[in-house]
């Protein structure tokens, strides 16, 4: 579909609007007021740059490419329209999986369709290996993270001895392999150096413990992002190197972000080596350790005669969508002249910004909402602190268990409020697997029953007390 009066002047300055589309995007996509207009933005984006892919006279041939659109479209809309917001961080590791896995394919299929030509110069044969490796160790490293997400893998940590010195090694042997295959253009050598790259995307992610799990999945982004970048200097598209390289470094802060949030160093995570101990097991019923609990007219009653009350949602509230009815809690509380806030963590769920989205979701106001760092301070001063559905980002262990794998980790400072009440179901640990130390504490209450019901229940007794 060749048409004339396109020059390549203007694909240039399509993929530069396009581009530019995609920087917005991402800024907009940065602050929740803003995120609806940015994911509007990366949509133009990407259409412009697919209709201009798409015209470009270098593409020979339709067929192939409809039927990976088409094929593509079917299937991504049925998981969209399928997927549990709670499972979408194991989704966005597969997402990353098949992104690695087409760059090794494609750094392949440059090679043997280049093999014998005179372009297969120094800087090409690095190009196709670097895209190479980093495409097969994302392959790798992602479907490990979506086993562990998924809990098809155990989360815990897997931890054996030697086990730096043998990836230091393996990431030798793979740069080297690299060079050599530059050099000789010998493809078992590529075959040998993908091969390494793909155990060591694996070695690198298992020793990874599940409250780690968060910036695994945003490094496995970032490598996802770089592993396309090098796709576009194989392929000569300017616009996958832009986009690739959009999508490493904003993955790349956002790791750092969230190690920041999480006390781990980044260092250590590219390494692959921050796991903590496997969990302890739970053992509610030991002397020194009963929780008490409470039912919901104790903790309707207490909120009601607080004078500033904190809520802290976790992973619980998204599964059982308790944020619409938190939201009538709120404005009962409110009407009722108490002080009311919500504490974010910012790992707390199961994706970057979950209980943020959540609660925009139910209208919150935004001006209620606020990070850990800004909170932290007005847990003591509070009278009751309400957990819905966390757990990990509550857990005293974080800051008092040095054996515990959650230790480091900044948390949400619930147990320093004159009572605290958690909505969960059982006594079973969150996603760390880790017994939580709060719950034994004598200012702290469980209320338990599926987070919704309680909240549900909690809005009657709050409206019959009116
Ligand atoms: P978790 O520690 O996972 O705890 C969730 C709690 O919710 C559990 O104790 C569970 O107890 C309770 N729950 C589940 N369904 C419920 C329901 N229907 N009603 C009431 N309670 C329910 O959650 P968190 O505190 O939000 O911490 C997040 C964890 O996930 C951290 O370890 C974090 O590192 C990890 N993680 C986070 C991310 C991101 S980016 N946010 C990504 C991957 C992993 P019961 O089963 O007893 O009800």
């Amino acid at each position: 579909m060749e048409i004339s009066f396109l020059t390549p002047d203007h694909f240039a300055l399509a993929y530069l609007v396009a581009t530019i589309l995609f920087v917005l995007g991402l800024k907009g996509l940065s602050g929740p007021k803003t995120a609806l207009k940015g994911n509007l933005y990366a949509m133009i984006g990407m259409a412009i740059a697919l209709v201009a892919t798409f015209l470009n006279p270098e593409v020979r041939q339709y067929s192939w490419i409809l039927a990976g659109l088409l094929g593509g479209a079917v299937i991504g809309t049925g998981i969209a329209l399928k997927i549990e917001m709670t499972a979408m961080p194991q989704l966005v590791a597969a997402l990353h999986s098949f992104v690695g896995l087409s760059a090794v394919l494609v750094a392949a299929g440059t090679f043997l369709a280049h093999r014998d030509s005179a372009e297969l110069n120094g800087v090409f044969m690095a190009e196709i290996a670097i895209g190479s490796f980093i495409g097969a160790l994302t392959f790798t490293g992602s479907l490990v993270a979506f086993g562990k997400l998924q809990e098809l893998l155990s989360s815990n940590p897997v931890i054996f001895k030697g086990q730096h010195a043998l990836n230091a090694l393996l990431g030798f042997a793979m740069i080297a392999l690299c060079g050599a295959f530059v050099l000789t253009e010998s493809f078992p050598l590529f075959l040998l150096m993908t091969g390494i790259a793909l155990l060591l995307g694996i070695l690198l992610i298992i020793p990874i413990g599940g409250a780690d799990m968060p910036v695994v999945v945003s490094m496995l982004n970032s490598y996802s992002g770089w592993a396309a970048a090098a796709t576009g200097f194989t392929l000569g598209n300017n616009l996958l190197i832009t986009t690739g390289a959009l999508v490493g470094s904003s993955g790349a802060i956002l790791s750092y972000i969230m190690c920041k949030a999480m006390n781990r160093s980044i260092i250590s995570v590219i390494l692959g080596g921050f796991g903590g101990e496997a969990p302890t097991a739970i053992d509610p019923n030991t002397p020194q350790k009963r929780a008490k609990s409470a039912s919901v007219e104790d903790l309707a009653f207490m909120l009601e005669n607080a004078q500033k009350a904190i809520i802290v949602p976790g992973y619980g509230m998204a599964v059982a969508q308790a944020q619409h009815s938190i939201k009538e809690v709120l404005e009962l509380l409110q009407s009722k002249g108490v002080e009311v806030k919500f504490a974010i963590h910012p790992v707390a769920g199961r994706m970057p910004g979950h209980m943020n989205v959540l609660l925009a979701e139910a209208d919150i106001p935004y001006d209620v909402v606020q990070e850990m760092e800004e909170i932290n301070a007005e847990f003591a001063s509070t009278d009751v602190t309400f957990v819905i559905g966390a757990n990990d980002v509550i857990n005293p262990a974080a800051k008092t268990d040095p054996k515990s794998p959650l230790y480091g980790m900044p948390i949400l400072e619930a147990y320093r409020s004159k009572h605290v009440f958690v909505s969960k179901r059982s006594m079973k640990a969150g996603y760390a697997g880790v017994d939580n130390l709060l719950f034994y504490y004598d200012n702290c209450s469980l209320v338990f029953g599926d987070a919704k019901g309680t909240c549900d229940k909690l809005a009657n007794s709050l409206k019959e007390s009116h």
